[in-house]
């Protein structure tokens, strides 16, 4: 993945065949098989009780509907403890499709991005609010307020670049400390709630589509209310199947 300087990258993620196609044909630059989908699909709370079965399922689904975009998996919660690990499984995602593994973390996974590297696996990093971690961090909280907190994403930025990073997710950042960490590397970042200075923005697509109508995050932005078209959709067919039905 590299930075145009003229186009900002589009990034969206996909849980499905369907999904993914739409994202392809629509010319999304980059699909993501987020273990979001333990919450907007599988209904949990969090991401953490997502699986690398469950991912390499979802991985096989997503790669069927895309022939252009550059496909990224993430590696669930746990499956990247060691370096070895982080090489075995980014290893089996590449094998069910994906171009590239996504992990979460900072400084302390350098030596892993590292070894995937080495091993021949592209990787993107992922820094800043870490969805895998907010059990450990009691919430979502935005990071990068203070100026230690601000120095040390940008040294596992530029860190995670020299291990191999192909590109860097950065999540629920100060703006102004996201721009820092853009113009400190040359690959490129992608922001979701990290202001609009990134190379990218990345967003769960049902937050732009209106498809979770339960959890909606501050810059989801939707443009449709998908929610609102199955529960019409629903409704009407409920309608239509009963025997004094009008619109049967
Ligand atoms: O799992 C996911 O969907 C993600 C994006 C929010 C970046 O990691």
């Amino acid at each position: 993945m590299v930075r145009d300087s003229g186009r900002v990258i589009s990034a969206l993620t996909a849980y499905d065949f369907p999904t993914a196609k739409f994202c392809d044909e629509s010319g999304v630059d980059l699909v993501l098989v987020g273990d979001s989908l333990g919450m907007v699909v599988a209904g949990l709370q969090d991401t953490t009780g997502v699986t690398l079965d469950q991912m390499i399922y979802h991985t096989q689904m997503v790669r069927r509907g895309i022939e252009r975009a550059l496909l990224v998996s993430d590696l669930p919660y746990k499956t990247y403890e060691t370096a070895e690990d982080a090489v075995k499984n980014g290893q089996r995602l590449i094998d069910a499709g994906a171009d590239a593994a996504k992990l979460e973390g900072g400084l302390g996974q350098v030596h892993k991005v590292e070894a995937m590297t080495k091993a021949g696996i592209p990787v993107v990093a992922h820094i800043g609010m870490l969805p895998q971690r907010v059990v450990e961090e009691g919430g979502y909280k935005k990071k990068g307020k203070s100026d230690s907190e601000a120095d040390i994403l940008v040294q596992a930025a530029q860190d995670l670049e020299s291990a191999g990073a192909g590109a860097i997710v950065l999540e629920s950042i100060v703006p102004s400390v996201a721009t820092r960490i853009t113009e400190s590397v040359s690959i490129p970042t992608i922001g979701i709630g990290a202001g609009t200075k990134c190379d990218g923005q990345i967003r769960v697509i049902h937050d732009i589509v209106g498809g979770y109508p339960w959890f909606v995050p501050p810059f989801a932005n939707p443009h449709a209310d998908i929610a609102a078209e199955y529960r019409r959709s629903i409704a009407l067919f409920c309608e239509e199947i009963q025997p004094q039905s009008a619109t049967k």
